[in-house]
Parts: structure tokens; sequence; C-alpha cells
């Protein structure tokens, strides 16, 4: 069975730069407060009228330009959200036709693990021989269901898209070795955006009750973050024989940067390891992997043959890995 492979990269951040300190002014935080906890000093806020597909087509474009394919190469077009343009349509369908793909185009559902799910997906096809060019985008514009006045949400998320293109893999060794992925639905209520589905429609008192946006319980998040993510990683290491100290780059989801220092504590992999950007972005959601990967790759960091592991966890909670080989 032939594996797939990353061939190409690219990710797009809207140009609006939201500091902590510009937050520190309209509500109730400190630079310090947020950096100490987070590691976050700024986000991404995408402007008026611009929406998650067009951050996606972006990354899109820049993906495919690396990868050398044109968009009507592409044969499958997957992209992680949970900020979708729109309920229907699809995002992937809205970034199909700006591209000028007609390739068949899906949304995956799976918060920050989004781009891990789709990544799976998208190597099972490849792995099958079923697909020989397919696009998974992380794009999420969180900034638009976030409450504003919310201090304890709204100063860790930001709007990005990341893109990777995928391929069968030509090289003998190489490309991605195994996907895994897990969920918890019973850990639904810790994590979620209640209305705006079909158990609260909207309407003038749920928009009341500010139900259109996130509602966390941080500590649970953190805590089931660490302990999930160390396993996943565990579980793609043990799947290919491989010690934790052959891995050249961990590309983690950046949602909180002591989650990521607690995991590779656990595992016993030095932070100098792991490529961090949170401090930049904050928590793009889906985005935040593709992107983080797409620096890795375009700052010359990851070079050809390095064994790299990638990880992200989020509502659901969704979570997932994978091992690969650049
Ligand atoms: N500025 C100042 N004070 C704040 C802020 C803020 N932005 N937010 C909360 N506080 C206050 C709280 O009100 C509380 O005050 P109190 O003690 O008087 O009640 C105090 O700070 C401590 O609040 P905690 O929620 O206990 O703070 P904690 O140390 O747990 O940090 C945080 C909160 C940063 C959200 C942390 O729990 C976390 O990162 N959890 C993971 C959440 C996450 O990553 N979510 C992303 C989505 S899921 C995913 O991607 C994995």
């Amino acid at each position: 069975m032939v594996r797939s492979r990353i061939v190409g990269t690219g990710h797009y951040a809207p140009e609006f730069v939201l500091t902590n300190e510009a937050l520190s002014k309209r509500i109730d935080t400190s630079d310090e407060w947020i950096f100490s906890r987070t590691g976050i000093r700024e986000r991404r806020v995408a402007r008026e009228g611009e929406h998650t597909s067009d951050l996606a087509v972006e990354a899109a474009k820049r993906a495919l330009e690396m990868a050398g394919k044109k968009a009507t190469d592409v044969d499958l077009i997957i992209v992680g959200t949970v900020t979708a343009d729109m309920p229907m349509p699809a995002s992937a369908m809205l970034l199909q036709a700006k591209l000028g793909s007609n390739a068949p185009a899906f949304d995956v559902s799976a918060a920050c693990a989004g781009s891990i799910y789709g990544l799976s997906i998208a190597d099972q096809f490849i792995r099958s021989g079923t697909k020989r060019c397919v696009l998974v985008v992380g794009a999420d514009v969180l900034s638009r269901v976030v409450d504003w006045e919310d201090r304890t949400t709204c100063v860790l998320f930001g709007d990005a898209a990341g893109a990777m293109v995928m391929v069968p893999e030509t090289r003998e060794v190489g490309g991605v070795y195994s996907t895994h992925l897990h969920g918890d639905g019973s850990q639904a209520d810790i994590l979620k955006i209640p209305a705006g589905g079909s158990a609260f429609p909207l309407s003038a008192d749920v928009l009341a009750q500010g139900l259109q946006y996130v509602k966390m319980n941080g500590r649970e998040v953190f805590k089931i973050a660490v302990r999930s993510l160390v396993s996943a990683v565990e579980e793609a290491l043990d799947a290919n024989g491989v010690a934790a100290s052959e891995v050249a780059h961990i590309i983690s989801h950046q949602a909180n940067l002591r989650i990521v220092e607690s995991v590779l504590d656990k595992l016993s992999i030095p932070m100098e390891r792991a490529i961090v950007n949170i401090q930049r972005y904050g928590n793009t959601s889906s985005a935040s992997v593709p992107v983080t990967l797409d620096e890795g790759v375009r700052s010359g960091r990851i070079h050809e043959g390095d064994l790299v592991v990638m990880m992200a966890i989020g509502a659901g909670m969704a979570w997932g890995s994978t091992l690969m080989r650049w």
C-alpha cells in the first residue's frame, strides 16, 4: 500500500494584529496575565468581509505553488473548520470555487483537531489509491464566535488558515507513517458553542443569552489536553517502533504554551524540538498545525529526512497524532 506525503504547505493570517496591550485597554486583563498563562502576545483578526474560505484560499494557493500543482490537479478538498462561512454549503465548496477546482470537497468538524482529522482522511484516500492529490486545509475565524467581553476566552484565540497538499509517496523511505485519531464525546460540554445548530437555532432569546459564543472550562480542557496528547504521541511512536529521542520536530496545536511544555516534559522530549508560534497567533484552532508546519518548512528548520510528529486536540473532545518522515 502506498504511503502519502505532504509536498506543499502554505499559510495565511489576516493583516490586523491585536496585541495583549490593546486587549487590556478594552477588558480587565493584562499582557502579563495572558503571556504568563498561555505564551500569547498577540493574535490576528480577520477584517469585516473576510471569511473563512478567503483565508483558506490564500493558504491553499501558497501550498499548491510549493507543491508545483495547479488547482485542477487537486482531486479532493478537505477543510477542517468550526467557523464555516455559513451552515451550508461547506466552506470547502466555497474554497473549491475560489480556487477554480472541480474536486469533491467537504468540511470536517473536529475543532482544533480538524487538520489532523483531515490529514488522516486524506492519507486513507491516498493509501487506498482512490485519490492522488488531496488539499487539506485548516481554517478558522474564531474572532467571530468569541464573546469579546469574556476575558476567560477572548484572549486565547486568533484567525488564520494553513494548507497541506498530499500526494502518493514515491520515495522508498518517507511520507506519512501512521495517523491516530481519538475522541470522547462525553466531554462535549467543556468546550462548545451551544447555539446556531438544531439544538438552539438562533433567536433573539438565544442571542440575548450569548449562547452563540464559545463556552469553555479551561482547567478541564487543560488536563484532558495534556493526558490525551501524551498518549497520542506515544501511540504514534510505538506504532512505528520509533524512540522519542529520534523525533526531530514536534508540530503541536498551539492552544497554550504550558500545554505543549507539559506534554513534552512527560515524553522527555526537549522543548527545542517544538516549533512554537503561539506568541504571534494565539490559538487558531484547525489552522494551528498546518500554519506551524508551514513556518517550520519555509524557515528551513525542517529538512528532508527529519522525523516529524504532529499532534492536536480540540472540542469534542477530539484529538489525534501523526508520525511522518519529511
Ligand atoms: N485576564 C486576567 N484574569 C483572568 C483572565 C484574563 N484574561 N481570564 C481569567 N482570569 C482570572 C479568572 O477570573 C480567575 O480569577 P479568580 O481567581 O478571581 O476567580 C483567575 O484569573 C484564574 O482563572 P483560571 O481559569 O483558574 O486560570 P487558569 O490558570 O486555569 O488559566 C486558561 C486559564 C489560560 C484558559 C487555562 O485554563 C488554559 O489554557 N486552559 C486550556 C484551554 C485551551 O487551551 N483552550 C483552547 C481550546 S481547546 C484546545 O485547543 C485544546
